[in-house]
């Protein structure tokens, strides 16, 4: 039976999307004591940690811990759901092929914070979110799946990210489950899906009436 491990930092949203989809989570991971997935993963019966990373001196101390978590319960997948420390070189080629993160833009647009922010500043008519593979570089690796949504004349960054985070709980666990299910292949910077039809569920997309 392959597992997954999820890391998190608050909300757990996408978190609870894995966890309801009925994904083999062997254990949730929060640098934030605070974090309110965590909860919800202890209903469950999750097993839960802390590592709380303004205990270490400094980024790489921190990202050794937490590997040494990680490294305990072997699992074949590491799930970054709104994990928001930025994780070290080696941290990421240590789990190279086998760690995977949500991003709530089109990727390779509007990397880093405040992405809805961003996405209405520019005046884009679509906007999504994105399932990808860690590489060193932020925000930035071989994409698996994306939604897309319009962004609305009346949006503000409230409706654009509900909008937004409700095609992450639908992507997220799809990604996932194609990735347990070793249908995904790298090739260098592009993910390849087993099937031939699966093309087709790389992205979602509304009809846009007018
Ligand atoms: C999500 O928008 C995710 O894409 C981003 O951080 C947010 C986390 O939300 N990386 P949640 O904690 O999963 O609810």
């Amino acid at each position: 039976m392959k597992s997954m491990v999820i890391l998190i930092s608050g909300r757990g949203s996408n978190m609870q999307a894995l966890l309801e989809a009925g994904l083999p989570v062997a254990a949730v991971i929060s640098n934030n004591p605070d974090a309110a997935g965590l909860t919800f993963a202890q209903a469950r019966g999750i097993p839960t940690h802390t590592i709380n990373h303004r205990a270490f001196p400094d980024r790489n101390t921190f990202d050794s811990a937490l590997a040494n978590i990680i490294d305990s319960y072997q699992p074949h997948l590491i799930a970054l759901a709104g994990f928001m420390r930025i994780l070290s070189e080696a941290f990421v080629k240590r789990y190279h092929g086998k760690l995977i993160n949500i991003h709530p833009s089109l990727l390779p647009a509007f990397p880093g914070l405040n992405t809805h922010v961003q996405a209405l500043q520019e005046g884009v008519k679509i906007h999504g979110c994105t399932v990808h593979f860690v590489t060193p570089q932020l925000d930035y690796g071989p994409i698996i799946i994306q939604a897309a949504v319009p962004v609305l004349a009346n949006d503000t960054t409230t409706t654009l990210a509900a909008r937004v985070l409700a095609q992450e709980h639908r992507i997220y666990p799809q990604a996932v489950s194609w990735f347990l299910q070793g249908k995904l292949t790298l090739i260098e910077n592009r993910v390849v899906i087993e099937t031939a039809c699966d093309d087709q569920k790389v992205l979602y997309s509304p009809e846009i009436t007018l």
